[in-house]
């Protein structure tokens, strides 16, 4: 079911309120995502959907910094809300991907407070160390690993503080070890302090964090996305990080980056055991016959994600970010995909993805148009495709303000949390109908316009476009089960690619420029017919001929079968 799956990513937080719950509260809830279901399933057509974290969590790092594995954030529902939610999903034929943070918990959770007292065996279940000594006999980190969250110390340098640096001095990130008084030691926390490491290495800390993967196969989910898992790859020794002499602040933007990473993450030896590991759970013999998936969120060179790729093509992959993160032209994504897809194991599965909660969405990163180009270009690619809620409306980026701020470092990625817009008629745009100051984050209204009950009729709407594309994606053989070649054309920004099963042969041309183009295409056929534009839903098809020529309109995807 995988191989072709359209996942939908659901940010329980601001998806869709249950207009029951009295009095609302201006946040999402379990029972309003179930209430939805049927739209994702019979209106949009996916295939499963991925949620993110719904846990007991005190919010540091917005359900990312969890206090219970095994226990629903009050504010979003209950376990029989959880339960009805896997029930009506599979009844709709859908499947469900869960988040699993396993590099960090919460400093709430139960294990990291036992673990500060060293009670209960706990000591070692996550990343402790006295610290070591400077010049002047003043305690000092054990190493100089930074954290991700270094971004506070930017807008800190910003403000006047840093006072010391010569102006062509590098920003210092923010140590990743915080001192515990407590217990008299540094722990590792690789992402806010508040969200310890947990010492995958101690072999009984993976016990536990499978038994969590357990817990909830049994209660049916069917996989997971896997949180930060480069992190999970330390090299426990603690050697400290080479400076990254290709550092610039206006580059990289964050501190962190200063440093390369190759002990305190991108540790493969150690990632590859514990990869290797959690697939195995997959496979264990009570869920058999269950198709169960796992994908990984890895952000690292392409190199270190085939060897990932390949640990367990059966049942795990990563995300596809490359193509994502290049500039929008026509060589560069055709060779990432070209690199990809060759690289990529035949047992294994590839997917596309244009967004999620922690990117500037889609459509205020290249643009209303380009947003439509870069969604067909992906539904007509090999694997799965990866849809950010609201993506399907082409929403845009809000500005919230700082005093409405959830994200911590000054709400950094707000901009992309903000709720649904289902009807622009109703209050709070269909969300919710708390009082507007009461939700979670505020409604974008730049994008009412952009509402689902605005574009569901209109068959020009970025929603009918996903679900058109999202259709004849599963209809045409060539499309469902054809493998990705990319075919040479005349023209510098236009990519076309061939997807070839048997005798079943399918075209996509995608014209990267703002302007119109001509072009031919060295495609095994010939004659063809455009069965759909990512312009306009409405076109009807026409006949083209690859061989001698044609145009695309600006930023045109063009999907062609033979005639
Ligand atoms: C991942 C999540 C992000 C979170 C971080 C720490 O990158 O996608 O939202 O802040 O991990 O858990």
């Amino acid at each position: 079911m995988w191989r072709q799956a359209v996942i939908y990513q659901i940010y329980p937080w601001t998806f869709y309120e249950d207009p029951k719950r009295k009095p609302q509260r201006g946040i999402g809830s379990l029972k309003g995502i179930t209430q939805k279901l049927p739209y994702l399933r019979e209106e949009l057509g996916v295939d499963a959907i991925w949620l993110s974290p719904f846990y007991k969590s005190p919010m540091k790092d917005c359900g990312y910094d969890i206090s219970s594995y095994v226990d629903i954030h009050p504010d979003l529902g209950d376990m029989d809300d959880f339960d009805k939610l896997i029930e009506k999903a599979h009844d709709l034929g859908l499947k469900i991907m869960i988040d699993f943070v396993a590099n960090h918990t919460s400093d709430q959770h139960e294990w990291f407070q036992k673990s500060r007292k060293r009670q209960d065996g706990f000591d070692d279940w996550y990343i402790w160390h006295p610290g070591k000594k400077d010049e002047h006999g003043n305690r000092i980190p054990p190493n100089n690993w930074a954290s991700v969250f270094s971004m506070p110390n930017k807008k800190a340098r910003e403000r006047g503080e840093f006072a010391e640096l010569r102006p062509d001095e590098w920003t210092p990130p923010i140590s990743a070890w915080q001192w515990d008084e407590e217990r008299g030691e540094y722990y590792l926390h690789s992402f806010a302090k508040e969200q310890p490491d947990l010492n995958w290495s101690n072999p009984v800390v993976r016990q536990a964090m499978k038994d969590v993967m357990r817990f909830w196969l049994d209660k049916g989910v069917d996989g997971f996305r896997v949180d930060a898992i480069n992190w999970m790859g330390k090299n426990m020794s603690l050697e400290d990080e080479q400076v990254n002499t290709a550092y610039s602040e206006e580059y990289y933007g964050n501190p962190y980056d200063q440093l390369l990473k190759a002990n305190s993450c991108n540790y493969m030896n150690a990632l590859h055991q514990y990869i290797w590991e959690m697939c195995e759970v997959l496979r264990e013999e009570q869920y058999e016959n269950r198709d169960l998936r796992m994908i990984l969120e890895a952000h690292m060179g392409e190199s270190e994600l085939r060897e990932l790729n390949a640990i367990a093509p059966d049942v795990s992959s990563t995300f596809n970010f490359g193509a994502m993160k290049l500039k929008w032209s026509a060589p560069e994504r055709r060779l990432q995909l070209d690199y990809y897809y060759e690289n990529l194991d035949a047992r294994n599965i590839g997917n596309q993805v244009n967004g999620n909660h922690d990117e500037t969405r889609l459509a205020s990163r290249l643009g209303d148009e380009v947003a439509r180009t870069a969604a067909v270009m992906n539904f007509f690619l090999p694997g799965m495709k990866f849809i950010y809620n609201g993506e399907e409306l082409g929403l845009h980026n809000a500005d919230v303000p700082l005093e409405k701020m959830r994200d911590h470092e000054n709400g950094f990625r707000d901009g992309e949390r903000t709720p649904m817009i289902w009807d622009d008629r109703q209050e709070n745009a269909g969300f919710s109908s708390a009082d507007a100051d009461q939700l979670w984050l505020p409604i974008n209204t730049n994008d009412l316009g952009n509402s689902l009950a605005r574009q569901e009729n209109d068959p020009k709407s970025s929603f009918s476009l996903y679900r058109a594309a999202i259709k004849l994606a599963k209809e045409i053989e060539a499309f469902r089960s054809g493998a990705y070649r990319s075919v040479p054309t005349n023209n510098i920004d236009v990519f076309a690619f061939e997807r070839k099963s048997g005798d079943d042969e399918a075209l996509v041309l995608v014209n990267f420029s703002p302007n119109m183009q001509y072009v031919s295409v060295a495609a095994k056929f010939s004659q063809g017919k455009s069965v759909l534009s990512s312009v306009d839903v409405t076109l009807n098809p026409q006949e083209v001929n690859l061989t001698e020529g044609l145009h695309l309109q600006p930023n045109e995807a063009m999907v062609v079968l033979p005639v």
